[in-house]
């Protein structure tokens, strides 16, 4: 469907818990409350949203979480979206710690690619911002998704006073083998409010300056709003999403889904459509399938010209991104 600024919106991200087995500082510190599993969605729930999103031309969907691994039996979720006729991809994005475990069955259940997030190569590091000493096993998922031969994006989220000088060992996955690794700056979501990001453009000028010959990627890549640049010879790219200087909203293409069934416009702002009355609603499939159809055309009519990161008290999101998913 083709919203109200002329974008094309044929990308849905679906948050399927707000559970995660990191503590990451930005975004799921010890001891926040969770969702009662009552308010989130059912895999049958959200395979209605998806048959109703693809009717209105939805191709890609995204599992995301918390950590989408976390929740049971995930990869009959992937199958049963990548089933509906007119899915083109479905990919998830994790931590990587139960990749290596969970891959043999999201394999066969049709997985097209996968982003594993991790911010540093460096285990002490990751035990500070992660709170967990398991860098070893997100190094064994990277490994396994890659050696699979299914696309790996890194995703990393630099913080000033703790990692900001891990970009230099994290492109090194770009080098030999065909991972993009990208960088995300932090946004003003939840807990990601307290911390200063460090932005794409400084740590782009950093890698120039060790390799003076970077050239821009023009490839499109995925899905998203990533801006790539490439070293000669290196086979994969390294990205920025730089939600904070790079405003890319001239070609947002997605909608989000939240855990607990609500359809947000846009990343920055808390207005959302709640699909749950909907699902829950004891009429036939038929009329609610009709009825999700509508309220996703509402969201999708109801996008945003444009985030407002930079403005701060604009921001009117109040969930954290553990609900949301990124
Ligand atoms: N800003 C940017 N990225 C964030 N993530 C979590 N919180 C934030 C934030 N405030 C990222 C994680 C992971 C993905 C799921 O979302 O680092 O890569
Ligand atoms: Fe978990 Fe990802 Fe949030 Fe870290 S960033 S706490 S791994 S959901």
């Amino acid at each position: 469907m083709i919203d109200q600024y002329g974008r094309t919106i044929d990308y849905m991200r679906i948050s399927i818990t707000d559970r995660c087995n990191l503590r990451c500082r930005y975004c799921m510190p010890e001891d926040i409350e969770k969702i009662p599993m009552k308010d989130i969605l059912t895999y049958e729930e959200i395979g209605e949203i998806s048959r109703a999103a693809v009717s209105l031309g939805i191709r890609k969907f995204k599992i995301t979480g918390g950590e989408p691994l976390v929740r049971k039996d995930a990869a009959a979720l992937v199958e049963k979206i990548h089933k509906i006729p007119g899915t083109e991809q479905v990919t998830l994005t994790t931590n990587g710690i139960l990749l290596k475990k969970c891959l043999p069955e999201l394999l066969a259940a049709g997985l097209d690619g996968v982003n594993i997030s991790l911010d540093t190569l460096d285990a002490a590091q990751f035990e500070t911002i992660t709170g967990k000493n398991d860098l070893d096993q997100v190094l064994e998922g990277i490994e396994a998704a890659f050696q699979a031969g299914i696309p790996v994006k890194i995703n990393t989220v630099l913080q000033r006073d703790v990692n900001a000088d891990a970009w230099r060992q994290l492109i090194q996955f770009a080098k030999d083998r065909p991972i993009d690794v990208r960088f995300i700056e932090m946004m003003p979501i939840g807990f990601g409010r307290k911390f200063e990001p460090v932005y794409g453009e400084e740590i782009r000028e950093k890698i120039r300056s060790l390799y003076p010959d970077l050239e821009e990627d023009p490839r499109v890549h995925g899905n998203g709003p990533a801006v790539y640049v490439r070293v000669p010879g290196w086979k994969g790219s390294i990205g920025f999403i730089s939600a904070i200087h790079g405003k890319f909203c001239r070609d947002c293409n997605r909608i989000r889904l939240t855990s607990t069934g609500k359809l947000k416009p846009c990343l920055c702002y808390g207005e959302n459509i709640d699909l749950l009355p909907l699902l829950r609603n004891p009429a036939d499939k038929t009329a609610r399938a009709a009825a999700l159809k509508n309220a996703i055309e509402d969201a999708i009519r109801k996008k945003p010209e444009a985030h407002c990161f930079d403005l701060l008290s604009k921001v009117t999101e109040q969930k954290k991104m553990v609900e949301i998913g990124g």
